[in-house]
C-alpha cells in the first residue's frame, strides 16, 4: 500500500511522529509550511495561531508537490490549536479538494485534543477515514508515551507492516 503522510509542526511533536509513521509505514512525507512564516517564541506562538483559528483563515502554504491520486493511503497530521485542527491542515484540504480518498488522521496536543479530530473529520467529508490516534506532546513525554502507540496504529491502517518492541530507529 503506498501512503502518503502529510504533516504540519510547529514545534517538533507532529514531526516525530510523522517520521516513525513514515518509517514503518514505507510512507513519503509532506511537510506543509506557511509561506508567511512562523512565529515560534514566547505567548505570542499563541496569540499568532489563535487568531488563525478563530477568524477561521486558510493560511497560504508554501508550495509543494503532492499527487494525491499516486497514494493508496493519505495520513493526515497536525497539532491541535484551540481545540481545532491545524490551519495548514484545513488550508491543505481546501487547495487539494481531496475526495474519493482512504485517509487516516492523528493530531499532537498538550492535554486537551477538543474537537480538532471530529472537526477535521467533518472536513473529510468524501474521503474514507480509516483511523484517527492522538499523541500528547510527544517530544516531551519521551519515547514511551508515544512510539508503541503510534506502531499499533500503523499496524491497524496496515496490517503487517508495523514495528514491534524493537525496531525502532530511535537511539537507546
Ligand atoms: C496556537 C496554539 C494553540 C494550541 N492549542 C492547544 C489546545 O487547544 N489544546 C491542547 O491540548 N494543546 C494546544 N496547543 C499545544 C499543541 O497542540 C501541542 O504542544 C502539540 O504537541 C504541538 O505539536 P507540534 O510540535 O507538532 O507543533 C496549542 C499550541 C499552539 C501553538
Amino acid at each position: 500500500m503506498k501512503t502518503l503522510v502529510v504533516y504540519y509542526s510547529l514545534d517538533g511533536n507532529t514531526a516525530l511522529v510523522a517520521a516513525e509513521l513514515g518509517r514503518i509505514l514505507g510512507a513519503d512525507l509532506l511537510e506543509l509550511k506557511f509561506a508567511g512564516g512562523e512565529k515560534r517564541t514566547g505567548p505570542a506562538k499563541y496569540i499568532w495561531g489563535g487568531k488563525m483559528v478563530f477568524s477561521h483563515e486558510k493560511p497560504a502554504l508554501k508550495p509543494y508537490t503532492a499527487d494525491l491520486s499516486a497514494y493508496d493511503l493519505v495520513v493526515l497530521g497536525g497539532p491541535v490549536w484551540a481545540g481545532s485542527p491545524s490551519p495548514a491542515l484545513v488550508s491543505f484540504l481546501s487547495e487539494t479538494g481531496m475526495t474519493g480518498k482512504k485517509t487516516a488522521i492523528f493530531c499532537c496536543h498538550g492535554g486537551g485534543k477538543g474537537k480538532a479530530l471530529s472537526k477535521l473529520r467533518t472536513l473529510l467529508a468524501g474521503n474514507e477515514i480509516a483511523g484517527q490516534a492522538d499523541f500528547r506532546n510527544p517530544v516531551r513525554g519521551g519515547p514511551e508515551t508515544w512510539e508503541s502507540k503510534a506502531a499499533d496504529w500503523a499496524n491497524r491502517l496496515s496490517p503487517g507492516t508495523a514495528g514491534h518492541p524493537g525496531t525502532s530507529s530511535r537511539a537507546s
